[in-house]
């Protein structure tokens, strides 16, 4: 369904801020006029970056670069749904959202369990009328060389960084799609385009997960739905805890990175903004390495 048919689409259209050039609120061409030309249009980028009145679901988010970046949409002012599978967890990290005076709800389930997700998100609909923007963030990590990797947990792993974005995705987009608009942020990594000893399954999910993240840009972009994908390189959280004790890999990667330093997990909330907002209704389909420069240099 790429045209617009119905007065009901343009209106949708007209209010999500997106379809045509015109229709976004955006100055266009001929109309678009300039500081010297006096053109006739007033208009703020800061506003697009605004998220007032959306509800963003940020899957893993009680802790780690989730909540992080929870907070950081949080600040933009939606309402955010923290997840994860620890309930107890969950609701304490909601409650301090609460107190700090941000719109905050948690939603307990495993990605990779369909029944939950569907009764989970069937509730949130309930509650509080669809997601608008959705983050796959949660996922695993487990450091082994491939030839010891078991079956099991190669499937464990694919099936939460990889399975687990999909399952959530589709089961958000149906409704995104009858609304004719919606924002999915897959977090893949550093991973997804490099290769590294005792990674192997990590390095396949994150991988995928990014030809995922074009995937869908390529299925739902039609229905106004942008879908892109961060690629964090190094961040101090649970999941890189053994690296970061490790004094041989401290050594290595502020050598190796441009910066010369690990990324602090606020450095991610920007390139998070962008494609969450109307500021980023015409990036689709695209990665952003949020790194220190890793990924550019060899
Ligand atoms: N930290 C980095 O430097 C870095 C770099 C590149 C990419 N990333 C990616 O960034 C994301 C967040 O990483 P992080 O470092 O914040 O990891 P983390 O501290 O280990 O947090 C991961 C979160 O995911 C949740 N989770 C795991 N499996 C889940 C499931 N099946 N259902 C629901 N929630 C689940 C965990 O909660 P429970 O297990 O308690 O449910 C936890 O809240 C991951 O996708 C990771 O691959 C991180």
């Amino acid at each position: 369904m790429s045209q617009q048919n119905s007065p009901r689409d343009r209106q949708d259209s007209a209010q999500s801020g997106s379809h045509t050039g015109a229709e976004s609120g955006w100055p266009t061409g001929s109309q678009s006029g300039s500081p010297t030309d006096g053109g006739p249009e007033v208009w703020s980028v800061f506003e697009r970056f605004r998220l007032t009145g959306r509800t963003a679901l940020i899957t893993g988010s009680y802790r780690g670069l989730g909540l992080v970046l929870a907070e950081g949409l949080a600040q933009a002012g939606a309402r955010v749904i923290l997840n994860g599978r620890n309930r107890e967890g969950l609701e304490r990290a909601a409650d301090r959202f609460t107190a700090r005076g941000y719109q905050a709800g948690s939603s307990c389930f495993d990605i990779g369990d369909e029944a939950q997700v569907d009764a989970a998100l069937s509730e949130l609909e309930e509650r509080y009328g669809g997601v608008d923007i959705l983050v796959n963030n949660a996922g695993i990590q487990r450091r082994e060389r491939l030839e010891d990797v078991d079956l099991a947990t190669w499937r464990r792993i694919l099936d939460t960084n990889l399975t687990g974005a999909f399952i959530v995705a589709r089961r958000v987009a149906a409704r995104m799609i009858r609304e004719r608009r919606g924002k999915i942020v897959n977090i893949c990594s550093l991973a997804s385009e490099l290769g590294r000893q005792g990674i192997g399954p990590y390095s396949a999910a994150k991988g995928g997960l990014k030809m995922l993240t074009r995937a869908m840009c390529a299925d739902w972009a039609a229905h106004n739905i942008q879908v892109n994908a961060i690629g964090p390189g190094f961040f101090l959280t649970e999941l890189t805890q053994a690296l970061a004790d490790n004094r041989d890999f401290n050594a290595w990667l502020t050598a190796r990175a441009p910066a010369g330093r690990w990324g602090e997990p606020r450095e991610l909330v920007g390139a998070l903004l962008l494609l969450a907002s109307s500021a980023g209704d015409y990036i689709n389909g695209h990665m952003i390495m949020v790194d220190g420069g890793v990924h550019a240099v060899m």
